[in-house]
């Protein structure tokens, strides 16, 4: 095995994310700028003969989780393709994907064949005239999501989680949400809403974990794992002979409140392929350039670029001090539909 690939806080990277698309079929009030992206050509982006290529290097040096991101992952056309390639990487222990889920029950049991093992589903609101609102889309898309939360709940149990981004407009559903928990085996987690370039983040609309915890009183507080973004709580059963008991969890991603950056052991690969080390970091190296260059970057010099790259890694927040901060630089990085 080769060296890991470490950071000057000890910290060892094993989990790479990879976004397949700039494109979405949603415009997340929260992710996508009102006006949308400028779109770049196809050739712009990485080849699926790419990704896997960067993925087996990422994996010599001791990657053994790859998500899938987007954009949304499902409009690439040859991702089942892609799937059933990283599925080739010997020590890989998880393969996932985060999605909208608007296209994802046709697809999933090929997926899973292919070797997925687990699905994240960003969903913000149980009700389809809200989720519309939210979305920017319509509102016959919101059925759709919820057949793909019940599909993958009878494929991947207990691997599949629901995301929800907590904003006044959807805070008073989060009793709903959790209660999910009680008829599927699926998590459900309510994330804290980040400043990112055009996306409309503000301190007043910000509803912290303190706040969020307030609306779910009486839960239990279960084990994290090691590098896990989410604190894990669960609904209490119904009564003393466990009926009721609940079969998913219900976590908490405080990415603001109170980050986890001290565990991190992420890096990521733009769609259009670009190597950034840390989610709000603005400085990235171009993988993909080095990759093309006429003489073909070799492997091993690619693998040092990697690790120097890790090497500049910030302790937190990619270098800003907190939310305020990051809103305040916000502009110099890319918003959240062109990371993943
Ligand atoms: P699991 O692998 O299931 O734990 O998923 P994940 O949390 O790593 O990824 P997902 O794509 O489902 O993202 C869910 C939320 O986690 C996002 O909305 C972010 O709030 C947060 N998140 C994901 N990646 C990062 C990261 O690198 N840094 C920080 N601070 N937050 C992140
Ligand atoms: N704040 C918090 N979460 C966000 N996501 C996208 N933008 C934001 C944001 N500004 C979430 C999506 C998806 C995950 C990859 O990130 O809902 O679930
Ligand atoms: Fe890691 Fe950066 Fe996210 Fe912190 S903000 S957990 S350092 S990627």
């Amino acid at each position: 095995p080769e060296e890991p690939l470490t950071d000057t806080f000890g910290r060892q990277h094993s989990y790479l994310r990879i976004s397949l698309s700039e494109r979405c079929n949603l415009r997340c009030l929260y992710c996508m700028p009102e006006d949308g992206v400028p779109l770049q050509p196809a050739e712009n982006l990485l080849s699926n003969q790419e990704i896997l290529k960067l993925a087996s290097w990422f994996h010599d040096q001791g990657v053994n989780k790859i998500r899938l991101t987007g954009g949304e992952p499902l409009l690439r056309k040859d991702l089942v393709e892609l799937v059933a390639g990283l599925n080739q990487l010997q020590n890989l222990d998880q393969i996932g994907m985060t999605t909208n889920g608007v296209t994802l029950s046709k697809l999933l049991p090929e997926l899973v064949d292919a070797g997925m093992t687990h699905i994240n589903i960003s969903l913000d609101s149980l009700d389809a005239d809200k989720f519309a609102r939210l979305t920017r889309r319509p509102p016959a898309y919101h059925e759709r999501v919820m057949e793909a939360i019940e599909d993958c709940a009878k494929y991947l149990p207990y691997r599949t989680k629901v995301n929800c981004v907590v904003m006044p407009d959807n805070v008073d559903e989060m009793e709903a949400f959790a209660e999910m928990t009680r008829q599927l085996p699926v998590d459900i987690r309510f994330i804290e809403y980040m400043p990112f370039n055009d996306n409309l983040w503000q301190p007043d609309g910000f509803i912290s974990y303190k706040q969020m915890q307030r609306q779910l009183p009486g839960l239990q507080r279960i084990d994290d794992g090691p590098n896990d973004t989410t604190k894990w709580w669960q609904l209490s059963a119904k009564n003393n002979n466990d009926k009721g008991r609940a079969l998913g969890r219900i976590g908490f991603i405080t990415s603001m409140s109170d980050h986890f950056c001290g565990t991190c052991n992420r890096l990521r690969l733009t769609a259009d392929g670009q190597l950034k080390v840390c989610l709000f970091g603005e400085t990235e190296v171009s993988l993909r350039d080095l990759m093309r260059q006429e003489e073909g970057g070799s492997t091993d010099m690619l693998k040092k670029v990697i690790h120097y790259a890790v090497q500049r890694k910030h302790f937190k927040l990619g270098g800003h001090k907190d939310m305020i901060d990051l809103k305040a630089h916000s502009t110099e990085n890319r918003p959240m539909i062109l990371i993943g």
